[in-house]
């Protein structure tokens, strides 16, 4: 697919190109630990792609690769065709990351912690920025919240506070580290469904890194499983609903056996 693929903007409903991701042989070693090993992946413009897999096995490092948040040590990354290590490229494409743990600042007010990438950016004036945040509170259902600071709010609505953080940026593409994780069941469909919602009402891209398996098989257009630093499979979610890899199949559907407990056989 071509990476001029015609989007509307959520705020301006101006038409902007949704991006695509792409990472050639992609290797980064922390010192002696290599962590992603010769990973190869692209992201449609539009598309939500879902990257899944264990704990320690690189999602949120290859998350930030994309982001120019680290630099791999071989091979590339590129956003809209432009190297994701440029610092001039996060000018040029509007990304927007929603972190693992929100990382939000309990010192200002909801409505402060979204106002303050526009105040930095002096994207507008005071009421263009007002226009903006409620804006993007009210599509997380959030307007009651404005006043009040992160530290008030349930796990939930922090996350969607997240969220709403990024879409004030207007982005091009949106990336999600661990959207559900710590959220009960209802709250966790619900942040998928919004996922889903800002894809497909506003065709941003959204790169979703999750441990999340009904978040993945519901809205991911496509799903990578990554372990151990490489990338098992990509494949849409009908074909990971019943997995015959043994070691996809164990990540998904893992049986507890306390007869024989994984615990034992884990290096200390
Ligand atoms: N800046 C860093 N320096 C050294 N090692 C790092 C650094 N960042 C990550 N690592 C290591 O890279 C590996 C992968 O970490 P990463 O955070 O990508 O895992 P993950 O798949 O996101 O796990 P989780 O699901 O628990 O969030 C881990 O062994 C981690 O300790
Ligand atoms: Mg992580």
């Amino acid at each position: 697919m071509s990476d001029c693929h015609q989007t509307r903007n959520p705020f301006t409903h101006d038409e902007s190109p949704a991006v695509g991701v792409k990472l050639e042989h992609v290797s980064k070693n922390f010192g002696a630990l290599a962590v992603l090993k010769d990973v190869s992946l692209e992201v449609h413009p539009g598309e939500i792609f879902v990257l899944m897999g264990p704990s320690g096995s690189g999602k949120s490092v290859l998350l930030k690769h994309i982001v120019g948040l680290e630099l791999p040590t071989s091979g590339k990354v590129s956003v809209a065709g432009l190297d994701a290590s440029d610092p001039t490229t996060r000018g040029k494409v509007r990304m927007a990351l929603v972190f693992q743990a929100g990382a939000l600042f309990n010192s200002l007010s909801v409505y402060d912690n979204l106002a303050l990438y526009l105040r930095e950016h002096r994207v507008t004036n005071e009421a263009g920025i007002r226009e903006k945040v409620m804006r993007a509170l009210q599509i997380l259902s959030l307007e009651n919240a404005a006043r009040k600071s992160p530290s008030e709010l349930s796990g939930g609505m922090r996350k969607r506070v997240a969220i709403a953080r990024a879409l004030v940026q207007e982005p091009q593409l949106l990336l999600y580290d661990e959207p559900t994780s710590e959220l009960d069941p209802v709250m966790s469909a619900t942040i998928s469904e919004i996922i889903a919602t800002l894809k497909d009402e506003y065709h941003v891209t959204s790169f979703v890194v999750s441990h999340d398996r009904s978040l993945a098989l519901s809205i991911a257009d496509r799903v990578g499983i990554l372990m151990g630093g490489r990338l098992l499979t990509v494949a849409p979610p009908a074909a990971l609903r019943e997995p015959t890899d043994p070691q996809i199949a164990d990540f998904l559907n893992p049986l507890i056996d306390v007869k024989n407990p994984r615990f034992k056989q884990l290096e200390a």
